[in-house]
């Protein structure tokens, strides 16, 4: 049976049996406290508590889900065996109070053993030691004597609170003629049973303290891994064999040129699962970056970029397999489908700016390899492979895993916390450092506004550690000035632009940070080429991420017009942090907000970004802008020129931000938090575009 036919046959029977099927919800949960969607369960958690009304009392589905970081994560273990994944399909059932244990269990049973003819010698079955009843109802049904484990394999969680309780497992012996390797034993990750279903009794809410309560209702939430269906269903011993994985692995070989064998094996695996997981994210609106979701899924793709590397591949690779994917399974996923380009523009960028790092930073692990001693690569190493190679942690050490050397973990923390100590420090130093060159010209830096330039910048200036030099190397850390630039510098609240330095059209600077010092945009990043005073080169600002700026900013103009409204023309803002896709706004206002208040505000903001309102960018003297009713920011001090950043008849301020042009770039947007900072001052957290998606 194939994927398709499988999903079918699952969803016909749940139907038959009186359940509403319902789309596969995104992988960006609504519960804050968790990544990604881990499970079909997720989108219940209001419905289990009875905050909510069930759309029915019985429902089923297929879910999309990813297990990469958190309490559930399985991106350690994806390659190197048969049945992990981090991306994943679980299919699942729901019962709200309806149907409890025996239908549950009978009909999960009919499943496996009647409508898709599994051998009822080859189940196993586990159930928690507290439960008599699944115990004997198994029993009844199947003669079988359960195996009864405890809460480790048998009490399911969707996370360290809410709604949880005692599961039964259904496990297939996938090879009957090994020796051992039941569940619960010592052995039982040998392979030989694997999970197919779990039903769990979801009865108890557990709170911060681990007490539990027991849910208004007794409810059913099962889930069982397609991938792992189809292994059996298709006589598999690998779920990296079945059709749907033999048909993306066929695209990696050809875009590769390899084809796969013994040992190549984990890198197939690795490439087609993180296709998977990088490809269905960013469709559902995950940007790479350095923080939550964004950056797992940056790890994510580095990770299957190294083993693009293995195979010998160069360029472009997951940006290259996403059409596969749509092809495979962007009918029963059309967001894949639809939002292809969008996607596939992200991953690339996101490949382009990790291609050379990841090919120096081997270059570097490797020259350290014969120094490693006791099987353990020093921390420093893993940190500067972090720090100037872009090489996530468990990249470092997935790549060391078959040469059997680890990392000191610890002593790549030391250096982590050392360095934010120091970047501290040091953004306090070559400031003063920058400060102390008096004769070099102040930045041009109108084109900030346009986004970028077409006239090649001459370098003026540039600081390594704490010497100005004339030239500098491939690898080298530096800040640079240059004579214009269409860089932001960090200023007024707003984060500096990220993006790159050309010569010839060859990257000779990866520019991670963008500073102002006085009348200075000073380009902090990590040299890819030689690099001397006097030379031009074209500076180029990562659009997209400019973008995600640009919208976050235009969207704390409308926030703050819309906290007046709501709230009281009194309130002020009082500071703010824009970057990409989110803001931290801080206004003036004596109590906290009441949940409805938030609601209206963000109603009222998103209500302004459907209308799709002009926004207009204006230079004029103070005169006029005061005229024109600009707001002006407490306490500070502007120039004879201003800009006056005008969204529809909603908010006139004075800015010298880059903004968006109509509101409905920003797509949507969402308070995440609001709290005191310090007497008076209350702090909003909310996100805009895809993160608030
Ligand atoms: N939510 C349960 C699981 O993921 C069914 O195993």
């Amino acid at each position: 049976m194939t994927y398709n036919e499988i999903r079918k046959v699952f969803l016909d029977y749940f139907k038959q049996h009186g359940h509403k099927i319902v789309p596969s919800a995104s992988l960006i949960p609504e519960d804050p406290n968790l990544l990604f969607t881990i499970a079909g369960v997720v989108l219940w958690k209001p419905e289990l508590r009875g905050e909510r009304p069930a759309p029915a009392p019985r429902v089923a589905n297929v879910q999309k889900c990813i297990r990469a970081g958190g309490k559930h994560n399985d991106l350690e273990d994806v390659g190197f065996d048969n049945r992990h994944h981090t991306f994943f399909e679980m299919l699942g059932n729901w019962s709200f109070g309806d149907y409890f244990k025996e239908e549950a269990i009978t009909m999960s049973w009919e499943v496996l053993t009647k409508v898709l003819g599994l051998d009822p010698n080859r189940l196993v079955i586990t159930t928690h030691h507290s439960d008599d009843e699944a115990t004997e109802i198994w029993k009844k049904l199947t003669g079988k004597d359960a195996i009864r484990l405890g809460d480790k394999d048998n009490w399911w969680a969707i996370g360290d609170t809410g709604p949880c309780g005692p599961c039964t497992e259904i496990h297939y012996d996938m090879q009957p003629d090994m020796i051992g390797g039941l569940p619960g034993s010592p052995e039982e990750d040998c392979g030989r049973f694997v999970e197919l279903w779990n039903n769990v009794f979801m009865t108890y809410d557990r709170d911060a303290n681990g007490n539990l309560t027991p849910l208004p209702k007794r409810n059913i939430d099962t889930g069982a891994g397609l991938e792992r269906w189809a292994a059996v269903l298709q006589n598999k011993l690998d779920n990296y064999d079945t059709d749907l994985f033999v048909n993306l692995k066929r695209a990696v070989s050809d875009l590769t040129g390899v084809k796969e064998t013994e040992t190549n094996k984990p890198s197939f695996k690795i490439i087609t699962d993180h296709l998977r997981s990088v490809g269905f994210a960013i469709a559902d609106g995950v940007i790479p970056s350095n923080a939550d979701r964004g950056y797992v899924i940056r790890r994510i793709l580095r990770r299957a970029m190294r083993h693009g590397q293995i195979l010998g591949h160069k360029g472009g690779l997951l940006s290259e397999l996403y059409p596969a994917l749509v092809t495979e399974m962007g009918d029963t996923y059309p967001e894949l489908k639809n939002n292809q380009q969008h996607v596939v523009e992200i991953i690339r960028n996101e490949e382009n700016s990790f291609t050379d790092m990841l090919q120096n930073g081997m270059k570097l692990l490797e020259s350290e390899l014969p120094n490693v001693n006791n099987g353990i690569l020093p921390g420093d190493v893993a940190f500067k492979l972090f720090d100037t190679y872009g090489f996530p942690l468990d990249l470092t050490q997935m790549i060391l895993r078959d040469k059997n050397i680890k990392v000191d973990v610890n002593a790549f923390e030391k250096c982590m916390n050392e360095q934010k100590e120091r970047s501290r420090a040091d953004t306090r130093g070559t400031k003063l450092l920058w400060e102390s060159q008096t004769d070099l010209p102040a930045t041009i830096d109108i084109e900030k506004y346009e986004t970028k330039t077409d006239k090649p910048a001459t370098v003026l200036s540039i600081l390594r550690g704490e010497e100005f030099v004339k030239s500098a190397n491939e690898n080298d850390e530096v800040e640079i000035v240059l004579d214009h630039t269409p860089f932001y510098g960090t200023q007024g609240g707003q984060v500096g632009d990220m993006g790159v330095f050309k010569i010839d059209d060859n990257v000779v600077m990866n520019v991670t940070e963008t500073n102002r010092v006085g009348g200075l945009v000073v380009h902090k990043g990590v040299l890819t080429s030689p690099i001397n005073v006097g030379d031009e080169v074209m500076p180029e600002i990562n659009q997209q991420n400019r973008q995600q700026i640009a919208r976050a900013h235009t969207a704390t103009h409308l926030l703050q017009a819309a906290l007046r409204k709501v709230l009281n023309e009194d309130v002020e803002q009082r500071g703010s942090k824009v970057s990409p896709d989110s803001v931290r706004f801080d206004f003036s206002f004596g109590r906290a907000m009441t949940t409805e208040e938030k609601q209206a505000v963000e109603d009222l903001v998103n209500e302004w970004i459907k209308s799709d309102l002009n926004v207009t960018h204006e230079e004029m003297d103070i005169d006029s802008a005061k005229k024109r009713g600009a707001m002006a920011l407490f306490g500070e001090k502007y120039g004879d020129r201003v800009r006056v950043i005008t969204a529809g008849d909603v908010s006139c301020e004075l800015c010298g931000g880059t903004h968006i042009y109509h509101t409905g770039e920003i797509i949507k947007a969402r308070i995440n938090k609001e709290k005191s900072i310090s007497s008076g001052i209350r702090r909003i957290t909310m996100s805009v575009g895809a993160l608030a998606e």
